[in-house]
């Protein structure tokens, strides 16, 4: 991506993720030009209206419904259509649905020329990175899932209320999928580098290990409690995604959690799954790996092979 050319962000998918992400790409005023495609043209079409008459209130860039063509010159493109957990549902029970939409539509960017960086968060995401990888032939670092961006993000917002602290200043990561099988990483988890464990282990502190297990289930579980009360998450995972275009297009190199393609590390291989990486503007750097502890290890572990068993009946 030269500096001169404008950035472009293509996002496939209008649905609540996707113009929840425009609404906020745009607020954040992250790129120079955002395309939106969906299968319902109307919808992408009445968005890039309501999006346009914002922009006196933000500031210039080009927004419009597009076609894959667009895609050509796009520095990203973002997938956040298929289908929704209903309530209910698993992220996992969408696997076979989205991948067949998956199919379709990473061959319909790829035959427009496409050589930037996909950015998944449809779920299953860890499968569905896994498969716009395969799909596309693209380098692994040019394809990344959200991952565990949003759980993180989740982690440090309770544990900031818990600890009575700016959640900016809790440094805590959640690792593994992006469901019912993600893991906390307490052993390097800290509060303004105090790390958290030692706060238990301190007579005078409040602080409980229930309690933080608590505020772990309550982040595992949280899009249930979500989908729940309105039927869909869309905010929190927009403003995870519009962290990760900034560390793209802003070659931030940026620590995430996103989904990305292990070939070793964590002695996983051959799969995409949430872990630390550094983000720039040529996707993942490199996976940051962490000395878990045993008991962490051993979750990751279990949690990429739920993924693998879940990935089986749709990737050869
Ligand atoms: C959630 C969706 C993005 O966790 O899976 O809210």
């Amino acid at each position: 991506m030269d500096n001169l050319k404008s950035s472009r962000v293509v996002i496939i998918g209008t649905g609540f993720v996707g113009s929840s992400y425009a609404y906020a790409l745009l607020n954040q005023g992250v790129t120079d030009e955002m395309v939106l495609i969906d299968l319902n043209k109307e919808k992408a079409e009445g968005d890039a209206m309501d999006l346009n008459h914002g922009l006196p209130f933000s500031s210039p860039m080009k927004i419009w419904a597009g076609t894959y063509s667009d895609c050509k010159d796009a520095d990203i493109v973002v997938i956040t259509a298929g289908a929704n957990q209903a309530p209910g549902e698993t992220r996992l029970d969408l696997v076979e649905k989205n991948t067949a939409i998956f199919n379709k539509i990473v061959s319909e960017v790829m035959n427009s020329g496409f050589n930037g960086i996909f950015l998944v968060a449809t779920n299953p995401v860890d499968i569905l990175t896994y498969a716009t990888w395969k799909f596309s032939g693209l380098p692994k670092e040019r394809v990344i899932g959200s991952g565990t961006i949003l759980d993180t993000a989740r982690f440090r917002f309770l544990l900031g209320e818990y600890f009575d602290v700016d959640s900016r200043n809790v440094h805590a990561y959640i690792m593994g999928e992006h469901g019912d099988t993600e893991l906390p990483i307490w052993s390097h988890a800290d509060i303004g580098g105090r790390p958290i464990l030692r706060y238990v282990e301190d007579e005078q502190s409040k602080i409980t290990k229930e309690g933080l297990d608590e505020i772990f289930v309550n982040v595992r579980d949280a899009a249930y409690h979500i989908i729940e009360r309105k039927g869909a998450t869309y905010y929190g995972i927009a403003m995870g995604l519009v962290r990760l275009t900034r560390a793209i297009l802003r070659n931030e190199n940026s620590i995430l959690t996103v989904s990305a393609l292990l070939e070793g590390q964590y002695d996983l291989d051959d799969i995409y799954i949430g872990v630390p990486a550094i983000v720039n503007r040529n996707g993942v750097r490199e996976v940051v790996e962490l000395d878990l502890n045993a008991e962490e290890k051993e979750k990751l572990q279990h949690s990429a092979s739920v993924l693998k068993k879940a990935m089986e009946p749709v990737i050869n």
